[in-house]
């Protein structure tokens, strides 16, 4: 007897998180998209893009939004905008056969998800196999090939990341939450509008709005790009409530302190991570500040961002030796 209550409640725990909660073990069955390998969105799931992406090892993404029909979202200035209950946001890794040619073949690797349930967002992740894709908790290590951009063939055992690592960029101490869809990010290339016609929005746009810029486009100062790439990159951990808050190292667009954006500052962790340097950022020494010697490591407690991803960003990685070289030296104590 009392064996048996121990067995039910240690069935009952055990389904609370597995995925036959009622979760759907297939993709297919969330019914987002016509054709899932090409990955043509079903009627009602929105395709959008960033301005400014995660670097993610090379990997393509493809990103959608899908609320509850006769259901629209709050556009907000700051944070996160207010999805309604039930809301499903989409983003698909892949690898092009040949990073030359952005339309050619690409292999499609993981489907990751957020879904607004009672109030919170739960994270889901699902492997492809042949057409479909299957729900993992445990995440993944695949074996990818492609052709790099400079012609040269390219391998990497990509790692997808389990559920429990969602949280590190996108919960932190606080809920976790979606990035991408905010009016910094989404604001580009009349984005906003091709939206707003969809009927997505609960209001019309409001029209002083502000934007990143593209840390690879041609507009926007230095300053401003490398901003944008700090935001999308290291924002998400480096802010008052991510992750790496009690670095007091903080990127997020709307940080304007010059300590918090590490001029100047002395790492919390001195040692081995920060390779013999005093200052995350010695203004016009890239070479002597530590955020460049973190960003091309590509050492575990070293590296940053931290894994999943494993290869340093160099496209990166010259914006932000850019940034520092041009800051005005200034002796730091
Ligand atoms: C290394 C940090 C990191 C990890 C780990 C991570 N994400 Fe994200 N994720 C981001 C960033 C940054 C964006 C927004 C930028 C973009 O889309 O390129 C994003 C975007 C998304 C989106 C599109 C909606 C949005 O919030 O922008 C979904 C869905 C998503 N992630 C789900 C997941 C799930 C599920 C996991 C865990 C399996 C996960 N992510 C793990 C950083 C991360
Ligand atoms: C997935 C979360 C995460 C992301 C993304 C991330 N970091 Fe970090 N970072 C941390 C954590 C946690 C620490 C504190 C522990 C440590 O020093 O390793 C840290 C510490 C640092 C430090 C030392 C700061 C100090 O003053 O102590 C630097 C410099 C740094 N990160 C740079 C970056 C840069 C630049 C990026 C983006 C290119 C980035 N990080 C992205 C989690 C992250």
């Amino acid at each position: 007897m009392r064996l048996a209550s121990v067995l039910l409640v240690a069935l009952v725990l055990s389904c609370g998180d597995g995925p036959s909660d009622g979760v759907p073990e297939r993709l297919s069955e969330w019914g987002l998209f016509t054709d899932g390998l090409a990955q043509e969105p079903a009627a009602g799931v929105l395709p959008y893009t960033v301005v400014s992406p995660l670097f993610s090892d090379y990997a393509e993404k493809h990103r959608f939004i899908r609320v509850p029909e006769g259901t629209t979202a709050e556009l907000t200035m700051d944070g996160p905008w207010e999805f309604p209950e039930g809301t499903v946001l989409v983003k698909t890794f892949a690898f092009l056969a040949d990073r030359r040619d952005p339309t050619g073949d690409e292999r499609i690797i993981e489907t990751r998800l957020l879904v607004l349930e009672e109030g919170v967002w739960k994270p889901y992740v699902y492997l492809w196999d042949g057409d479909d894709a299957f729900l993992t908790q445990v995440g993944a290590r695949v074996d990818v090939e492609w052709i790099h951009d400079d012609g040269a063939m390219r391998t990497l055992t990509y790692r997808v990341p389990n559920a429990a690592q969602c949280a590190n960029c996108h919960g932190g101490l606080d809920d976790p939450l979606p990035l991408g869809p905010r009016t910094l990010q989404m604001d580009h290339d009349g984005q906003l509008e091709r939206l707003e016609a969809a009927g997505l929005f609960t209001a019309p746009l409001p029209a002083d709005r502000d934007a990143l810029v593209d840390p690879e486009g041609t507009e926007g100062t230095l300053d401003e790009r490398a901003r944008a790439y700090l935001h999308a990159n290291c924002g998400h951990c480096h802010r008052d409530q991510g992750s790496a808050g009690q670095s007091g190292l903080w990127l997020t667009a709307e940080i304007t302190e010059s300590l918090q954006l590490g001029v100047c500052k002395r790492p919390v962790a001195a040692g081995r991570a920060a390779g013999g340097r005093t200052f995350d950022i010695v203004p016009g020494a890239p070479d002597e500040s530590v955020m460049v010697f973190r960003m091309e490591s590509d050492e575990a407690g070293i590296k940053m961002p931290e894994l999943p991803s494993q290869l340093v960003h160099p496209e990166g990685v010259s914006l932000i030796r850019e940034w520092i070289a041009a800051m005005e030296p200034a002796g730091c104590e």
